[in-house]
């Protein structure tokens, strides 16, 4: 099993889009894969075909010892642990909790074993994202091309540091990820040059364009594998999916 964050603080730079995909390539590769819906925002929830108003149970109530309810999605071979607004209370309601740092890492040590499990994050470097952190075996990090990219990034990398020193030691950086890359654009191509000079090697070959119908899948409950899979970018999450596969073989 390989367990992957998804991971950035800062918002709107493709973590979501970047979770029901992969995932869903990953599935369609008989990968069978667990998403994780970490965020209270519960995108990927709806991205994947389920209601986030009409669940018996979610990702809050794991977290807080109860049973583990996890869902078939409308991706093949790609099951959901999910969320809803309910865990937006979760970083306040734990600060008594005992290895509160943990509780993620409990729950999958108890479920059955994936393939993949991947990890939605939220915008932030708060409790829930830990979670994320310490149940992982690497992070891979979306960096949107846009004159801010960067901003933030040393803050990220220096809390994957503070994690694998003190509660995951194994903890790796499986790649950076160029996402809503528009090559008509100067300054996307800029961005490119200084994230690989700041990441080097880890930065996927693979690049995510930026495509409207990726915008336009989740609204259908869809991923791009089941909505569009021949567009531009239902073909290259098809290939993050296969490097991905390549990287772990
Ligand atoms: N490659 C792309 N091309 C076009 N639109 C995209 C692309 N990737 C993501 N988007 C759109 O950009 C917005 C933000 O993407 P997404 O929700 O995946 O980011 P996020 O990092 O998960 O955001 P948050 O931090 O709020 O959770 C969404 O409306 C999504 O549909
Ligand atoms: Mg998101």
């Amino acid at each position: 099993m390989k367990v992957i964050s998804i991971f950035n603080q800062k918002g709107g730079v493709g973590k979501t889009t970047t979770v029901v995909n992969l995932a869903a390539y990953l599935g369609n590769k008989k990968k069978k894969t667990l998403v994780i819906d970490l965020d209270p925002q519960a995108n990927s929830t709806s991205g994947l075909g389920i209601d986030k108003h009409s669940l018996e149970s979610s990702l809050y109530d794991a977290l807080l010892g109860e049973e583990v309810n996890i869902l078939e999605t409308s991706a093949k071979n790609v099951y959901l642990l999910p969320s809803n607004s309910d865990l937006s209370g979760f970083e306040i309601e734990a600060v008594n909790i005992e290895n509160r740092e943990s509780l993620l890492k409990n729950i999958l040590e108890k479920t059955e074993d994936y393939d993949y499990v991947i990890i939605d994050c939220p915008p932030s470097l708060g409790l829930l994202s830990i979670n994320a952190l310490v149940a992982s075996d690497s992070v891979l990090i979306p960096i949107q091309t846009e004159y801010y990219a960067l901003e933030g990034v040393s803050q990220l990398v220096q809390t994957i540091e503070l994690i694998k020193q003190s509660l995951n030691p194994n903890l790796e950086v499986e790649g950076v990820l160029i996402s809503m890359f528009d090559g008509r654009n100067n300054l996307s191509l800029d961005v490119v040059e200084e994230v690989k000079k700041y990441f080097k090697d880890k930065v996927f070959k693979t690049v995510i364009p930026r495509n409207i119908r990726l915008a336009e899948a989740p609204s259908h409950g869809l991923s791009i594998l089941d909505y569009d899979p021949n567009s531009k970018g239902g073909l290259a999450y098809k290939k993050l999916a296969n490097e991905i596969i390549k990287n772990n073989k």
